[in-house]
């Protein structure tokens, strides 16, 4: 699977009434080609220099430019901007809006949209030499990079006023490796493989039934996506589910404990390996090939032990590699928890109570403790599973870096 590894990354990028203005259409295409969705703003001075057309083109998207439309494509649209990236890129940069954003004006869209976002903020600044050296620029520069954003600096050489000197927009691949590497920081997995178990078994009984549980697969979906974004190589296995493949994410779908195990075993290279799937602990011993007609009497079914899946890799467990479970449970949680800790050799197990009603199945948050090895035990607070995702991913990274 190709990884993109902007995907899913959502970039509004501003585009001023300068010269330049050209450059950022190039700008907006790599970003689109390393993945990222890119909302396209443009003020009405760079209309002048490049068309709206071209934006919509290159991104895919319709462009923002006026904050009056009749029809906005987005509900109060600078809010809706502001609150959707998770990155501004003004490209390029006039003297004029890096005054208006140090003084907080909000006149436009784009300023508006600069004033109200939280995301990062980059600044490419393009213009004539005496505009960038101007102390007022400076100034303004100052103030916004005090408030947290970025410049990127302009580069030497000729400018478009027949001058030479500083003021030169930076070569577009420059400006989008810039931004890669911003969401690439901290990615605290890149170069390993982590693998991920997730939703539940489906047992069959004949052809039109099965014995399953309720794990909806939120839990381990969520810890997939979480790799991916830390820049592992993500892979989730993952038992029947009604949820969406995950970004960057190569997903295997099965159906039975024993494909879980096929499909995890031919997987078990992995760097880490996260059991979050409700594996079936038994199966019916045999299937039947009709359909079961009913009758009067008792139905008894037989059934066979299943494959610990995670057992099995713990037994096998090599060096270097961290193995993690989860550990659902309704009584006595430390006890079971450490018990299987042991048993099946893993480096931390996560356990919660499944018979709280905001933790554990079909609900989007969850209440765990984490035991490890040396005897620790964390309480972690009621959290989003998402947020509880990123926290075990970090656990995972600190357990790889002290092996
Ligand atoms: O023993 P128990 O089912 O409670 O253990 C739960 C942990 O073991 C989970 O991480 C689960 O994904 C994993 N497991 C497994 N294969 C099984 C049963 C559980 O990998 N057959």
């Amino acid at each position: 699977m190709e990884t993109l590894p902007l995907k899913g990354r959502e970039i509004v990028v501003g585009v001023t009434g300068g010269i330049a203005a050209y450059k950022a259409v190039e700008v907006v295409r790599r970003l689109k080609k390393l993945g990222a969705g890119v909302h396209v703003v443009m003020t009405r001075e760079a209309t002048e220099f490049v068309t709206e057309l071209t934006f919509r083109e290159i991104s895919g998207q319709q462009v923002a430019q006026d904050m009056w439309e009749k029809a906005p494509q987005y509900h109060v649209e600078h809010i809706a901007l502001a609150r959707l990236a998770e990155l501004v890129l003004v490209v390029p940069a006039t003297a004029n809006i890096l005054a208006k954003a140090a003084a907080g004006l909000a006149d436009d869209l784009l300023s508006t949209t600069l004033l109200a976002t939280k995301a990062q903020v980059y600044y490419a600044p393009a213009m004539n030499t005496g505009m960038w050296e101007n102390p007022a620029t400076q100034a303004n520069l100052a103030v916004l990079r005090q408030r947290g954003a970025r410049i990127i600096e302009p580069a030497s050489g000729a400018l478009a006023c027949d001058a030479t000197g500083k003021g030169r927009l930076p070569e577009p691949v420059a400006i989008a490796e810039e931004i890669l590497s911003y969401f690439q920081k901290g990615q605290r997995l890149r170069g390993r493989k982590v693998l991920v178990t997730a939703g539940g078994t489906e047992e069959p009984l004949d052809p039109v039934r099965f014995l399953g549980n309720r794990s909806t697969g939120r839990m381990g979906y969520a810890l997939a996506e979480a790799a991916a974004r830390a820049g592992a190589e993500a892979v989730l296995v993952s038992g029947p589910t009604a949820l969406a493949d995950p970004v960057n994410v190569r997903v295997i779908r099965v159906r039975t404990a024993l494909e879980m195990q096929r499909a995890v075993q031919a997987e078990a290279d992995a760097d880490a390996v996260i059991g979050a799937a409700a594996v079936a602990d038994y199966r019916p011993a045999e299937v039947a090939e009709q359909k079961i007609k009913k009758n009067d009497g008792e139905l008894t079914l037989r059934l066979v032990r299943n494959p610990d899946i995670l057992a099995g890799l713990g037994a096998e467990k090599r060096r270097g590699q961290v193995l993690v479970g989860f550990a659902a449970e309704t009584e006595s949680i430390a006890e079971y928890a450490r018990r299987k800790l042991e048993k099946k050799n893993l480096d931390f197990i996560v356990a919660n109570d499944v018979s709280q009603a905001d933790a554990g199945f079909g609900v989007p948050t969850n209440r765990v403790q984490i035991f490890y090895r040396d005897g620790r035990r964390e309480q972690q607070p009621l959290m989003e599973k998402q947020a509880l995702a990123g926290l075990i991913l970090e656990r995972v990274a600190d357990c790889l870096a002290d092996k």
